[in-house]
């Protein structure tokens, strides 16, 4: 209702590099997969309560198999709500913009992992095209003049300037997933300018914290020159108006009937089918494979903990889904071998007979196969070394609907600002990690359970919707001043 409010019939078309289902060939014919990507989760939720159009790169092979005649795929499958238009990439600029650019480039560059960016020429040029061929799709797609274009993440900084200058009266909502840096760091950006200005052709500039807003606002103020307005948060630019601003993302709470099995099931199924006792603790990290997510710092506070705490040893295993991501990367290769190398030291370190104190499962897992996990652990270890907002954590949190479960959380994610009742953590400090796992497993009933009350009031408080919802509130305040002003 929220949304529908805000969107008053708008029309609605989301741009994103992954795509929420992935269509692929299998023997037993076309198999529907969901992509580990928080940006996803969020978003489909909104794009399921709103419809529109979602236009996304292609990443499977079974397109033609799915389209309608119009070259669009209805989904979500069996239910369609919405349409999925795919833009079909080069091997070239697949390369350049995606694995080069965006994730060789900005991804390091907006998150403190001290991994080096590199920049290349030849992978920006690729992602100017791309950017320029997405935005021909939005243009192409849009039925009016003004319809709402929610623009998702570091890939496509370039494009809301590019709908700007065809679609005018277009809202343009640009939402920034990952962290934004301070404005020294930013500064090495050789495109540093051409990036800021693109962003500034949106209507609604967002990101999870006001810390970033905060570097976004400094960054612009350093590099371009432009007029702030300190209070109102907006930023004018070549006769446009950007409004900047801070929105945690979160997810769609799920209903009561969504839980399939009940705790005492998924507890009793995963330890059995891990081979373990029914009182055996559990530990679950769940993310994809990379270096900012503080996975080896992780495997060390459990190495620790066992070694402070050996009555552990033979009792508590920790599980780490880590879905394969970038792979073909180097930075992503040596990134699995540096954590399959310290799992396998840990596991020779304190393992025994059948018994395994980390069990790796590095491989695409399903969110009701996830589900069952958060569900069958103590504790759930989210301790990313910087994080936009970390969905995770708020998902292992709506998956307690039995209140109990300890979430162990990395200062620096987005979601700790809001998550205070969480076993807060510095994850570069492994004595702190290992205390907070063990305190996690000790933790009495009644405290889990004033904790987890605490922390699932706000994240079903906090939903998905109102991210949404306060973004296009704001969008509506935005273009009403502008109308104003234009004639005054
Ligand atoms: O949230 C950040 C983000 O990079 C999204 O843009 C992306 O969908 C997700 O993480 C997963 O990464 P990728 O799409 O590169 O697999």
């Amino acid at each position: 209702a929220l949304l529908h409010n805000e969107l008053a019939g708008d029309e609605v078309l989301v741009v994103s590099n992954r795509e929420p289902y992935i269509h692929v060939k299998t023997p037993e014919g076309v198999e529907v997969r969901r992509p580990a990507s928080g940006l996803v989760t969020a978003v489909e939720a909104v794009m399921r309560a709103c419809s529109g159009t979602w236009i996304a790169h292609g990443a499977g092979n079974a397109d033609r198999d799915v389209v309608d005649a119009h070259g669009r795929v209805p989904v979500p499958p069996g239910h369609s709500s919405y349409t999925l238009r795919r833009v079909w990439l080069s091997k070239e600029e697949e390369q350049g913009y995606y694995y080069g650019f965006a994730n060789e480039g900005m991804w390091p560059l907006c998150h403190i992992a001290h991994v080096r960016p590199i920049f290349r020429s030849s992978d920006w040029e690729q992602y100017v095209a791309v950017n320029r061929r997405f935005a021909d799709a939005v243009v192409a797609e849009a039925r009016t003049e003004d319809p709402v274009v929610l623009v998702q993440d570091y890939h496509f900084a370039l494009l809301p300037r590019m709908v700007r200058e065809r679609l005018p009266r277009a809202t343009i909502i640009t939402f920034w997933h990952i962290p934004w840096p301070n404005s020294e760091s930013f500064g090495i950006c050789p495109w540093r300018a051409e990036i800021l200005e693109g962003m500034l052709g949106s209507t609604i500039l967002g990101f999870h914290t006001p810390l970033h807003r905060r570097n976004f606002m400094d960054t612009v103020d350093r590099y371009l020159e432009t007029r702030i307005e300190e209070e109102a948060s907006t930023i004018s630019y070549g006769g446009k108006l950007t409004q900047v601003q801070s929105y945690p993302i979160s997810i769609a709470w799920p209903e009561a009937e969504a839980q399939t099995d009940s705790v005492p099931a998924c507890r009793a199924a995963i330890r059995r089918e891990l081979g373990l006792a029914p009182d055996h603790l559990l530990g679950i990290g769940v993310d994809r494979l990379d270096y900012t997510k503080g996975i080896l710092e992780r495997f060390q506070a459990v190495e620790r903990m066992l070694e402070r705490y050996p009555e552990m040893v033979g009792r508590f295993t920790f599980v780490q889904i880590a879905a394969p991501s970038r792979s073909s990367l180097d930075e992503y290769q040596n990134f699995e071998a540096r954590v399959r190398s310290l799992v396998q030291r840990i596991n020779v370190r304190f393992g025994s007979g059948g018994y395994l104190p980390i069990v790796l499962k590095a491989e695409h897992h399903e969110h009701e196969a996830v589900n069952r996990y958060y569900r069958a652990a103590e504790v759930c270890m989210v301790t990313s070394l910087h994080d936009g907002m970390n969905l995770v954590a708020k998902e292992f949190i709506a998956a307690r609907d039995d209140e109990r479960g300890a979430l162990v959380l990395s200062q620096f994610t987005g979601a700790a600002m809001e998550l205070h009742a969480a076993l807060i953590i510095n994850p570069y400090h492994i004595e702190q990690g290992a205390e907070a796992l063990y305190r996690g497993l000790m933790m009495p009933a009644a405290e889990q359970a004033e904790r987890m009350r605490s922390m699932r009031m706000l994240v079903r408080d906090f939903n998905v919707y109102r991210w949404a919802g306060r973004m296009l509130h704001d969008a509506a305040r935005l273009r009403q001043r502008e109308r104003v002003m234009s004639k005054i």
